[in-house]
């Protein structure tokens, strides 16, 4: 008999209170609450960037916060098997999972219908149109990941096989968003670093907002294979980054900060 993992216990006894609606309501309202503090401070910086707010940028929320939660999700299961103090936010993934879902599909939808000013459709089919098909698969593996995140289909699929359908699932989702997210903006990261944003922007010395994302989608898949290497590496991965990242963000703004002068 295969044992099924420590974090597939946790998700089956989430999911046995999931009829129990104060226990949903106390699960989706904390969730709520932290996609609303992020929503907030990205809305708030990247106001402050670009010196408007609009569709625009509110897609790039929902995009950024989305990312941020995925990596939440994929960071609580090693998170927890290394540490103890994750432990108790295991029982938060399924919602995170399902707000960050929505999101990202807002995200999509807005992207391909609501702003052709933008982006245009010429642009998602033409030269670049690889990025947007890495997005695109995402968004229909969240689909189908979303439709058997319930009790009813854990039991038809068989719970082990179902486990493994959420675990390949969310890391080979959360890879298709690196590429498209990458692929996309990697030119315009580098440019940004070698002479600033564009005059456009208020605030051109500041880094954008998926710059500050991307660096925390590295670590997310630097944690999570060096804890498939071993536990070992697993765990040098997040002190190394507990280190590196805060640095790395200091960097950058301080990179900013030399456009100035
Ligand atoms: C799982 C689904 C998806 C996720 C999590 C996701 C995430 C992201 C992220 C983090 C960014 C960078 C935002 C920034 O630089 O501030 C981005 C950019 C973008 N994505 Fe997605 N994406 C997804 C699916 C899609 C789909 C299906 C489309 C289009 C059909 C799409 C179109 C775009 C566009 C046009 C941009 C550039 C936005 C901008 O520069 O303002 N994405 N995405």
């Amino acid at each position: 008999m295969k044992i099924i993992p420590r974090e597939s216990v946790t998700s089956l006894n989430s999911q046995k209170q999931k009829i129990n609606w104060k226990y949903q309501f106390q699960q989706y309202g904390t969730t709520f609450v932290v996609a609303t503090i992020l929503f907030v401070a990205l809305s708030v910086y990247l106001f402050y960037r670009r010196g408007y707010y609009d569709l625009y940028i509110i897609n790039k929320v929902f995009a950024n916060i989305a990312a941020v939660l995925f990596g939440i999700v994929l960071l609580i299961g090693p998170g927890s098997r290394l540490f103890s103090f994750p432990d108790r936010y295991a029982q938060y993934r399924k919602e995170l999972g399902i707000v960050a879902f929505f999101l990202a599909l807002a995200h999509g939808i807005v992207s391909f219908f609501f702003l052709p000013s933008k982006f245009s459709i010429q642009q998602f089919l033409g030269a670049g149109w690889y990025p947007f098909i890495f997005g695109l698969v995402a968004t229909v593996a969240l689909v189908a990941i979303f439709f058997i995140s319930n009790d009813r289909a854990a039991n038809a699929i068989g719970m082990e096989k179902w486990w493994r359908l959420q675990f390949w699932g969310m890391r080979i989702v959360f890879a298709l968003i690196f590429l498209h997210v990458f692929i996309m903006k990697w030119g315009g990261w580098i440019k940004w670093y070698k002479i600033e944003g564009g005059k456009d922007l208020a605030h051109p010395e500041w880094p954008g907002a998926g710059l500050l994302v991307a660096w925390f989608m590295v670590f997310v898949v630097f944690a999570r294979l060096a804890e498939f290497c071993s536990p070992k590496f697993g765990r040098l991965a997040w002190y190394l980054s507990a280190v590196l990242l805060p640095i790395i963000y200091i960097a950058t703004f301080w990179r900013g900060r030399q456009f100035i002068n």
